[in-house]
């Protein structure tokens, strides 16, 4: 998918993501670049795209308006983490959704969708206290256990940033498949949270009780350990889209309450954010979803939804190259070719 913006090949530097149930399609495209490369690009995606046949539910082709700098490394973002926090980003085909000779037909089939996908599942916890909660954790939830387990920690609650079906799991239409998810953790026993603007439509299609979903609200904080989940509303990709900041409950080398780092589902991803097209989206809510994440600490690693672009970024390089940085209301939906009440 073009971005109809860069049809005239007259903006600075495009990035172009194509969104598929297959690996995103990424690429910039600077100024320089010809027409004709950037119609060639353009053209691969497209067939990518037809070739898998199939919209996913992430990221858009967005216009980053500035030359990409490096991202930090995880590394370098994560530098400063207390020594206590259990943060894993869960990569399917590395940690998760392995298939070996016992998997099934279906369960290859769900595995080998869930590597297209490039979803994130993370698993976020105390070290000391082993207690621990998987957030989007659908595709693969005995696998999530069983890492969950090497590491020393308990999963205790599944948390949903969002109800698209590469997130809480549930059946795929047209396809045939059944992707595990809230459905298979609530009926292990774990506790479930969901934001509370999609809980009825989530528990409807994964064909679950809604009254066994726990509400997710705009400043509820989930407590696991030493640390505390503060959900922030960032509707836009999906009406009851959540940015979780995971902040220090105790004091930590004289920092208290501190925030650590963001988990920011299918609202922000390094140079982009979540796709603005899908019939329960929310195009004009998404430039004050992502000013409110603008508004918090730079330091704050963003670990995103799906890893079409790395496995995250920070605020501060967001805010300088991605569409964190200053853009007025109007400029961001013209450059979405979003139409509306400004
Ligand atoms: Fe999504």
């Amino acid at each position: 998918m073009e971005n109809p913006n860069n049809q005239s090949g007259q903006q600075t530097s495009v990035h172009v993501s194509v969104v598929t149930t297959a690996p995103v399609v990424a690429t910039t495209i600077k100024r320089s670049r010809p027409a004709a490369l950037t119609r060639t690009t353009a053209t691969v995606t497209t067939v990518l795209m037809m070739l898998v046949g199939l919209l996913s539910f992430s990221n858009l082709a967005i216009l980053t308006g500035a030359a990409a700098k490096q991202a930090p490394t995880k590394e370098e973002a994560t530098a400063h983490f207390p020594s206590n926090l259990y943060l894993k980003q869960l990569v399917a085909g590395d940690d998760i959704a392995l298939v070996t000779p016992k998997s099934s037909s279906a369960e290859r089939n769900i595995f080998s969708l869930a590597v297209q996908m490039k979803n994130f599942v993370y698993l976020v916890g105390d070290r000391e206290t082993g207690e621990a909660v998987v957030i989007d954790g659908c595709w693969d939830v005995d696998g999530i256990e069983r890492v969950a387990k090497a590491d020393g920690m308990k999963v205790e609650r599944f948390i949903a940033t969002h109800y698209h079906w590469d997130h809480i799991g549930g059946p795929i239409k047209g396809r045939g498949m059944n992707v595990p998810g809230v459905k298979e953790w609530f009926g292990l026993g774990y506790k479930v949270s969901m934001p509370k603007w999609e809980l009825e439509a989530a528990a409807h299609n994964v064909g679950m009780p809604a009254e066994g979903i726990d509400a997710i609200d705009e400043g509820t904080v989930i407590s696991v350990g030493g640390f505390d989940l503060a959900f922030l509303h960032t509707p836009g990709h999906s009406p009851g889209s959540m940015v979780i900041q995971i902040k220090q409950q105790q004091t930590q080398q004289g920092v208290q309450g501190a925030s650590v780092a963001l988990v920011t589902g299918d609202t922000v991803f390094p140079g982009s954010c979540g796709r603005l097209d899908l019939p329960e989206s929310e195009p004009l809510k998404m430039w004050d979803s992502l000013q409110k994440v603008a508004s918090l600490d730079p330091q704050l690693p963003i670990f995103p939804g799906h890893g079409y672009s790395g496995w995250g970024s920070t605020v501060a390089h967001e805010k300088e190259s991605g569409l964190l940085r200053p853009v007025s209301n109007h400029a961001f939906n013209r450059m979405m070719g979003i139409s509306g009440e400004l």
